[in-house]
């Protein structure tokens, strides 16, 4: 089992001793694990080319780890338990043993369809247990699973599938979500089109709607896993063999294909789950995020499955049937650990506090928040009205390709500060540096957040393209792993992160690229040019705000026009990032060189142009006041 840290003291300890001897450290924790061969060199490493190898030459199956090496003491125990999005419909709970026999039974059809170690699987399903059940039969034979988040478009699928040329898709005929059904199949359908690697799709039948089934490519779920054995061996797997695939926004292009590997994702997602959330064995533990995103890989099916926790899996929505959905789970599971994003607090928080009538929540110990900064308001909120003021707070700074927390409180261990994510966790360090790249000592400092030495979930690189990885990650700053996100230590050392500092704004939670948005408005025939800025949103956290150049304008008039451009956004990327304010600009604000000055962009967006800062630049300083003028938003000048 994983080690556990109990005490403040301890921590300061465990920390110590990570970042004097990290390799030691991590191999401690990677000898609670069963390898079928022990690795022989913890560590390689450099942030040049990069090259990151961790647990060298080890062999191991992750799947092992979750099952034949727990079996005899928690078969019978609950491994992950599933509420559906429709209360009237009855819940469903799978032990480790009926778990692992779905998976073999599972892992046995994708070997029948031909998938072998190495082959990717594209799984794109709503939140049901056969979407966990898909990522661990992947992991039992060596291939490699690539989520897509069940919210994304036709063309956002085909692109992600055809980036890692996927063997076979994973679906369902649609997905539940409140009152709305999304027609996953549907949409697959489209996408495949343009998909010529996709040999099988395998389609669950979850809400009964009707689908096209393509003779000689589609098959039911339940037609093809019958009569599988629930046996099926374990494919011996080296530490470095990929894991999974995980696309996210960048600020440049097209989305990248994040990739996790094997032994070290494995030793940090357990890791990390056991001391952040500080799970005791018998715990209910609630993520309300999906598993598309990398929250639900590491935190509802990795990290806690292989810490034989007993996981629950949400299908739908905390606003339906009403805004006490969360807190009605809460009680029903008597739920221990809860985990979700500021975006969803601060929706419930602004429905107010009747939602929370009649609710318990008594079993709660730690609640637990991801993906954006909390702000102290909503802080506040969930601890004093859903904590009922004696449940620690884990803010958890991370991203897609960290694999896991990385700075974050350790429930009841480490002394919170609303709105600080706090400390690194053991093994990790963090710096600030300033604009030329020059780490920041003592306290009290604020820039560019940076990493300095390798950690098992480290993603290894981006699928077919590790020049852009270098380029993204190690290049704007020498020997740093650079986060892309602004951060301040204050007088504690307590870290707060403060947003991105490039072109990656983060909407609900959901990171998008303001470059992706712009090419998607772009393709609208009557748009010549347009820039995407964030402006703050009480609700999302940011919203985002496109300001447009159209050639012309079409019969619908202005309104019209804005209405088809974020019907185009939802289309071609999917309704999160659909844009909120559109503007109609006679040109933007451009330097002599062609450059778009964003800054003036933003201040406006903000609603502050009363400082824009050097605008001697400017090629066209009218086009700025036309700007303001016409902004969606008011503006003070
Ligand atoms: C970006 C990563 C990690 C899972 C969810 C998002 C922002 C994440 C926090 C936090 C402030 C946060 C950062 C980061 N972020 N957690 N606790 N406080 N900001 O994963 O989609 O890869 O996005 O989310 O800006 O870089 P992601």
């Amino acid at each position: 089992m994983v080690n556990r840290i109990h005490s403040l003291g301890g921590y300061i300890h465990e920390y110590q001793k990570s970042v004097a001897n990290p390799e030691a450290f991590w191999a401690q924790q990677a000898e609670n694990f069963y390898w079928k061969k022990r690795w022989d060199k913890t560590l390689e490493w450099n942030f040049q080319g990069p090259e990151i190898k961790w647990f060298l030459n080890g062999k191991l199956n992750l799947t092992e780890n979750i099952f034949e090496k727990n079996l005899y003491t928690h078969g019978d125990q609950e491994a992950i338990i599933w509420e559906p999005n429709d209360t009237n419909e009855e819940t469903r709970t799978l032990t480790y043993a009926e778990l692992y026999a779905e998976v073999n039974k599972f892992a046995n059809t994708l070997k029948r369809l031909g998938v072998e170690k190495g082959d990717r699987v594209a799984i794109y399903m709503p939140m049901v247990p056969e979407l966990a059940i898909s990522l661990l039969a992947c992991a039992r034979i060596g291939a490699v699973h690539s989520v897509i988040f069940a919210g994304f478009s036709a063309n956002a699928l085909a692109e992600r599938i055809n980036d890692s040329s996927c063997k076979v898709l994973l679906t369902a005929d649609g997905g539940f979500r409140g009152e709305k059904i999304t027609p996953l199949k549907e949409i697959a359908d489209e996408a495949l089109e343009s998909c010529a690697s996709i040999e099988t799709v395998v389609v669950l039948k979850r809400t009964g709607s009707d689908v096209n089934m393509h003779v000689g490519r589609d098959i039911w779920w339940h037609k093809a896993v019958d009569g599988q054995s629930g046996d099926c061996p374990a494919t011996e797997m080296d530490s470095e063999d990929e894991l999974f695939i995980l696309y996210t926004s960048g600020s440049t292009g097209k989305p990248k294909g994040i990739v996790h590997t094997t032994g070290g994702y494995m030793v940090y997602s357990a890791y990390t789950f056991k001391n952040v959330f500080q799970y005791s064995a018998g715990d209910v533990y609630f993520c309300t995020a999906d598993i598309g995103w990398i929250t639900g890989h590491s935190y509802i099916v990795y990290g806690p499955l292989l810490n034989g926790a007993k996981t629950l899996m949400f299908e739908g929505i905390p606003t339906w049937p009403d805004a006490g959905r969360f807190w009605d789970i809460v009680d029903k599971y008597q739920v221990n650990q809860f985990y979700t994003a500021p975006t969803a607090i601060r929706s419930l928080l602004a429905k107010g506090n009747d939602y929370l009538d009649g609710k318990h929540l008594a079993s709660l110990k730690v609640l637990g928040t991801v993906g954006e900064p909390i702000n102290e308001e909503a802080w506040h909120w969930y601890h004093d009205h859903v904590g009922k003021n004696k449940c620690p707070i884990v803010d958890t700074w991370w991203q897609t390709e960290t694999g896991g927390v990385m700075i974050s409180p350790i429930a009841g261990v480490t002394p919170t500060k609303p709105s600080f994510a706090t400390m690194p966790l053991p093994g990790i360090q963090p710096i600030i540096v300033d604009g030329e790249g020059k780490e920041l000592t003592g306290n009290s400092v604020e820039g560019n957040l940076c990493i300095k030495y390798p950690w098992p979930g480290i993603a290894r690189t981006l699928w077919g393209d590790h020049e852009r990885f270098k380029e993204t990650y190690f290049s704007t700053f020498d020997n740093f792993y650079f986060t892309g996100d602004g951060a301040k230590r204050d007088e504690d050392g307590y870290y707060r992160i403060l947003g991105r500092v490039d072109d990656v704004i983060n909407v609900s939670g959901h990171r998008l690229g303001t470059a992706e948005i712009e090419n998607a408005i772009n393709e609208h025939p009557l748009v010549n040019e347009s820039a995407v800025v964030a402006y703050p949103h009480d609700i999302k956290g940011q919203g985002i705000y496109a300001f447009v150049v159209c050639g012309e304008l079409s019969t619908g008039g202005e309104e019209g026009i804005r209405k088809s451009i974020k019907q185009g956004v939802t289309k071609i990327i999917g309704p999160i990032a659909r844009p909120d304010l559109v503007q109609l600009v006679p040109g933007l604000p451009k330097t002599r060189s062609g450059k778009i000055m964003r800054r003036i962009l933003r201040k406006v967006a903000e609603g502050d142009a009363t400082n824009l800062g050097d605008t001697t630049t400017l090629l066209d300083e009218d086009v700025v006041e036309k700007i303001i003028q016409g902004a969606q938003v008011e503006v003070k000048v």
